[in-house]
Parts: C-alpha cells; sequence; structure tokens
C-alpha cells in the first residue's frame, strides 16, 4: 500500500504529482503530501491527513511555487495514526533540506532511531520512514556525494520498501531505491517519472521501465540510471504501457466503481482478444516458458491468491480438474507459505492478483520458486513484480481498476482462468476437440451476454436500495456457484460494512441454517437446470429448508428456468451459458446489488474504510 510518485522536468511538478496521487489514491487514502524544489525558496512541504482532497484544498488556498522536481505520497498508515505529522514526505537533515517518502515497513527502525537518538536527532513523527530520511541526510552531510549516501543507507534497511528521496543541495535529482514494494519509471521527452505503478504516469507517457529487486534510480530529466544496491550497473528494459489514460478517470460515472462494473464486457472480451482461434482452440503464446511436455507432466497445480482473486482461483479449479485432469488446491497466499507445503518440480503454481504488487502473494510464489516449483501468473498490471519474478504470465487486459474493491479484474481473472483449463486439457488431450472448440467459440460470446445482464439490473438496484437496513445478508451456491457466494459476501462486507457471509449451499444443513429467521435475506446462486450433472434440485430443496424457516430469498437463476420463481421472493436472470461459464454473469448482480446498498447508506464505495486495493506489507 502507499502511493508513491517523482518527476524532474518541465511540467508544473505539482501538477504532476496531484494527477499521480489522484490516480495512486487507491492503494492508501489516510493521508497525501508533496515536496517539490523550487528554484527560488528551495525545499517546500505540504501535507494533510485524510484523503488527497484535503491536500488539494489546502495546495489551492496557499498555492505552491513553481517548481521542475518534486516527489508525492498518499498514505495506508502502517506506523503511527494517520495525522498530519505523520504523513509523507519526511524531511531528514538539520536543515531540514532532504524529503523522503517510503512505501513498506522498515523493519529494524527501532534499532536505527535508537542510534540516531543517540546522535541528538529530533524526530517529527512516529514513522518508522522518518529514520531513514534522517540518516540519508546525515550520511550526505559526512560524504557531500547523494547517490552513494542513498545507496548506503538504504542497504542497511530490512524489510520492504519504495524509497523516494530530494535534496535541496542537489535540485535536478531524483533518487529512488526498491525492494519488495512495487516501483516503475516512466521515460518521457526531457523529463521522467517514478511510481508505484504505471497509472501515476500513464497520462504523460507510456515508455516504461519495472525496476527490479534491490535497485536504486538516478533520475534526471534528461537521464535514467539504474544500480543494483551495492553498484553495479543494471541493463533495464523498456516496455510500452498498453493502458489508456482515460481508462484510469470515472469518464462521468458516479463511481469509478460504477464504471469498472459497466466495463466488464470489454474487459472479457480484451482478456479474450488473440487467444481463441476460428476453430475454437485456445492459443496462449505467452505461456511459452512452460513447455509441453512439462504441461503433461503436471502433478498438481496450486493457486495462491488473496480476497476476490482467490475466488477467481476457485472457479478456476473447478474448470481445470474437470477439463485437464490435474488436481488442483486453491489456497489463500498468506497461509500457504507458511504450513510447509509439498512442492516438486511437477507442481505448477498459479498466482493470481491484479495488481501484481500483494505482498503475500508475492512471499508465496518466491516461497514456490525457491522450493522448485514453476510459477505461472495471471497478472493486470505491466510491470509489476509478480509478473516479472513469474516464469509465465497471463495478462488478463481488464485495463486500470481503481475502486478498492475488485470487479472488471475479477471477471478477466475468471476468463484467464478459463482459458489456462482449455488450453491445458488441449495440451494434455483431456477433452474431445469438439468439446474444446465448443467451449473456446462460446467463452467468446460471454461479453455480449455480460452486456445483457448490465442491461437488465434495475431490479437488482432498487432491492439494493431496499434492503439498505439490512443488518446481515447470506448468500449460497453450489459448485462454481460457491465461490460466487463467497464473493457476494466479500463485497457486501467492502463495501457496506454489514455481516455478509457466503456458504456452500449443502452445507447449510451441517450448521449455517441456524442463522436462518424470519425475514433474513438469502441470495442463492441457483446452477442451470439444463445441465446434464444439474445441482438445481439440490439447490431448490435448499431454498425450500431456508424458506420453510422465515428466509427472504433472492434467486439469481438461468433465463428460462421459470420453477425458481415460486421459491423465491425476488428473481434475478441471467442469460444461459455452459455452467462452468455462468459466475462471469452471475456475479454482477452482486456486485451491483453492493453498489447501490452502500451507495444507499451514503458509504464512499470506492474507498471503503480501512482499506487499500494493493495489499504491499504481510
Ligand atoms: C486487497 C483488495 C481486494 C483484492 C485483494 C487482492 O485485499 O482490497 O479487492 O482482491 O487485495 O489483490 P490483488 O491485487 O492481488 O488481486
Amino acid at each position: 500500500m502507499c502511493g508513491i510518485v517523482g518527476y524532474v522536468g518541465p511540467k508544473s511538478t505539482v501538477d504532476v504529482l496531484i494527477g499521480g496521487l489522484r490516480r495512486l489514491e487507491y492503494r492508501g487514502y489516510d493521508s497525501a503530501g508533496v515536496s517539490i524544489i523550487s528554484p527560488l525558496g528551495g525545499l517546500e512541504t505540504r501535507k494533510k491527513a485524510g484523503k488527497l482532497a484535503n491536500l488539494e484544498a489546502s495546495i489551492t488556498e496557499h498555492q505552491l511555487p513553481i517548481s521542475h522536481i518534486g516527489i508525492g505520497h498518499t498514505r495506508w498508515a502502517t506506523h503511527g495514526a494517520p495525522t498530519d505529522g505523520n504523513a509523507h514526505p519526511h524531511l531528514g537533515g538539520e536543515h531540514q533540506k532532504l524529503s523522503l517518502i517510503h512505501n513498506g515497513i522498515i523493519e529494524n527502525f527501532a534499532e536505527l532511531k535508537a542510534e540516531l537518538v543517540a546522535y541528538g536527532t529530533k524526530f517529527a513523527s512516529e514513522t518508522d520512514s522518518e529514520v531513514a530520511a534522517h540518516l540519508i541526510a546525515r550520511e550526505f552531510d559526512a560524504s557531500g556525494d547523494l547517490p552513494t549516501a542513498f545507496a548506503t543507507v538504504v542497504n542497511r534497511l530490512h524489510g520492504a520498501f519504495t524509497i523516494l528521496v530530494i535534496h535541496e543541495d542537489q535540485p535536478d535529482v531524483v533518487l529512488a531505491a526498491r525492494r519488495n514494494a512495487p516501483l516503475v519509471i516512466g521515460l518521457g521527452d526531457g523529463e521522467n517519472f517514478l511510481g508505484s505503478d504505471v497509472a501515476a504516469f500513464v497520462e504523460h507517457t507510456k515508455r516504461a521501465i519495472s525496476v527490479g529487486q534491490d535497485e536504486i534510480v538516478i533520475l534526471r530529466a534528461d537521464s535514467v540510471e539504474v544500480r543494483t544496491f551495492d553498484g553495479k550497473p543494471v541493463v533495464s528494459e523498456e516496455f510500452t504501457v498498453d493502458w489508456d489514460a482515460s481508462a484510469a478517470s470515472k469518464g462521468g460515472w458516479s463511481s469509478f466503481m460504477a464504471k469498472e462494473i459497466a466495463d466488464q464486457p470489454q474487459a472479457v472480451a480484451d482478456t479474450l482478444m488473440g487467444r481463441i482461434d476460428s476453430d475454437g482452440l485456445v492459443t496462449l503464446e505467452e505461456i511459452d516458458g512452460l513447455d509441453e511436455a512439462a504441461i503433461r507432466s503436471l502433478e498438481r497445480i496450486i493457486i495462491v491468491a488473496c480476497g476476490t482473486a482467490s475466488y477467481a482461483g476457485d472457479i478456476a479449479k473447478y474448470a481445470i480438474e474437470k477439463w485437464a485432469r490435474v488436481p488442483v488446491q486453491v489456497e489463500l497466499s498468506h497461509e500457504f507459505r507458511y504450513r510447509d507445503p509439498i512442492l516438486t518440480r511437477n507442481t505448477l503454481i498459479v498466482a493470481i492478483s491484479q495488481s501484481g504488487e500483494t505482498m503475500d502473494t508475492l512471499m508465496a510464489t518466491r516461497f514456490a520458486k525457491d522450493k522448485g516449483a514453476r510459477v505461472l501468473a495471471i497478472c493486470n498490471t505491466q510491470g509489476a513484480t509478480l509478473a516479472r519474478e513469474s516464469d509465465a504470465v497471463i495478462y488478463t487486459h481488464a485495463g486500470p481498476e481503481v475502486a478498492v474493491a475488485s470487479t472488471k479484474a475479477l471477471t478477466a481473472q475468471m476468463t484467464a482462468g478459463y482459458l489456462l483449463a482449455l488450453f491445458l486439457a488441449q495440451v494434455r488431450q483431456t477433452l474431445p476437440a469438439i468439446q474444446l472448440s465448443a467451449f473456446g467459440k462460446e467463452l467468446l460470446k460471454m461479453p455480449a451476454r455480460v452486456t445483457r445482464v448490465l442491461d437488465n439490473l434495475d431490479d437488482v438496484r432498487a432491492l439494493g436500495r431496499e434492503m439498505s437496513n439490512a443488518k446481515s445478508v447470506l448468500f449460497l451456491g453450489r459448485n462454481v456457484g460457491f465461490p460466487v457466494a463467497m464473493e457476494g459476501a466479500l463485497k457486501l462486507k467492502e463495501l457496506a460494512y454489514i455481516h455478509a457471509e457466503g456458504f456452500a449451499a449443502g452445507e447449510l444443513k451441517h450448521g449455517p441454517i441456524a442463522l436462518i429467521e424470519e425475514g433474513q435475506p438469502v441470495i442463492v446462486l441457483v446452477p442451470s437446470p439444463r445441465d446434464a450433472e444439474t445441482l438445481q434440485p439440490k439447490v431448490i430443496s435448499n431454498i425450500q429448508e431456508i424458506r420453510a424457516r422465515g428466509a427472504k430469498v433472492i434467486a439469481i437463476a438461468e433465463e428460462g428456468d421459470t420453477a425458481v420463481s415460486d421459491y423465491a421472493e425476488h428473481v434475478i436472470y441471467i442469460p444461459q451459458s455452459a455452467s462452468m461459464f455462468a459466475p462471469i454473469l452471475s456475479v454482477i448482480p452482486l456486485q451491483v446489488f453492493a453498489l447501490e446498498l452502500s451507495t444507499a447508506k451514503g458509504l464512499d464505495v470506492d474507498q471503503p474504510r480501512n482499506l487499500a486495493k494493493s495489499v504491499t506489507v504481510e
């Protein structure tokens, strides 16, 4: 968490920094701040607790001077409450000429702070970050060489950090270091940028370099130098950002979340683009790193992910096991990493992450690689650490997702999961060609079906508004509907702060049914009645059981399933599809339900309390 932006060049630095922070605010919104160096007045810093809007208001009231170099930060608090004083940037040195911003946690900060206190250093904040500011300022005062002073100090820090520094006495350079937290360089013409991700600068340039682990960047308007922490030059590869800058703006929608829900037909279509041929067969050139022999000899797949991405993993498990006949287990990254799992060279790790920066997922994949397993990432962000560190990447092409609660990234992840399952089945020859082709062709029809779902959501919106006083909502699903139920509950917790639980419908009778009392709202994902292995009658029985105990049932069912209306107060219909693909459609009413309910409660749907989009601490 925490968003970081740096700039050096001819533009108005404050405008570039604020624009970048606006696009990075999803990473944390406890406080925000900027430092610039003005050619006349030296270092100037402005920081404010609360959302970026507070900082913007302060700058509008008291303008900052023209400047061509600066750094900016939006914070998700770890050490120290979200106050003005703990907001970044932090100043270092006796004359406060150095300014520093930090994303991550400096684990040995107490020891380093004790050292500084012994020298008589006074601290203005309770943060771990301020320690680094004072240490670098001291080293610079001693050596007069800022890059060397910077390198000396970052080598002493333990933990996770992206750190950016500017110094009044060196007004042409931004220094940056990266260990276990993200950092990307934006290459301009006579100007250069730094950001936690490419969203920070995509409106100015699409040329980017992803900074590697334990690397330092020396950024000037006309040059970019990358070195390792021990001073060796690094030759970095440039890439072109395929996000459109306008995709990261609200574009007339009431919230980023509303826009991103509406983006889903495109997100699914773009994720499919070029990956299914006219015969319906899947081509995944990106996973060349995993050769066919390796895919045939796979013994096990472990999917690691957190939050919403883990539900995409659950759905991929159903598809991979059914079609490609490889045992799959889905693990929350943070649980997987610390339980000493058994891994072999024939285990494939599939790491799913929108941001590609979720620390829990990164640590899980690093651990698995160390044990000899291969890692395939499903990731939405070019240049992200996860993508860099994996053997192969299937990019989802959902475009930038700004709202904290994930929507279009999820449906794109589901799409990528289906593509992977079909590809594995093709290579392993576990499905007849005719079926492979039929599934491939049907997948191509999903974007149009998603559009149809989006066009018919008035009832869901009304329900969301009507139920804004609900104390608790339960979600039931079976088979691929189970992870969708979990996601529906998570959305409601994240956005509306009300108690919500997702259950496997078959598990109901083993305990959760005790929760049912008169008027309890229960949203039920009803499987297709057309499926040969249909579970629909069993789910209808479950509905009967809860209705007999007073539940108010809202069913999400397939068009044509008229039987359901006899058992539910409300039925939301979604288009027919192969059962395996239904989650791409059935999750959408649940997203919209949570959005409406949260909006009706007057809450901020894009930036729910206590959360950050990209969780870069363990
Ligand atoms: C956070 C976000 C969730 C997201 C999860 C995983 O918890 O609040 O919305 O699903 O991280 O994020 P990732 O970027 O790894 O998909």
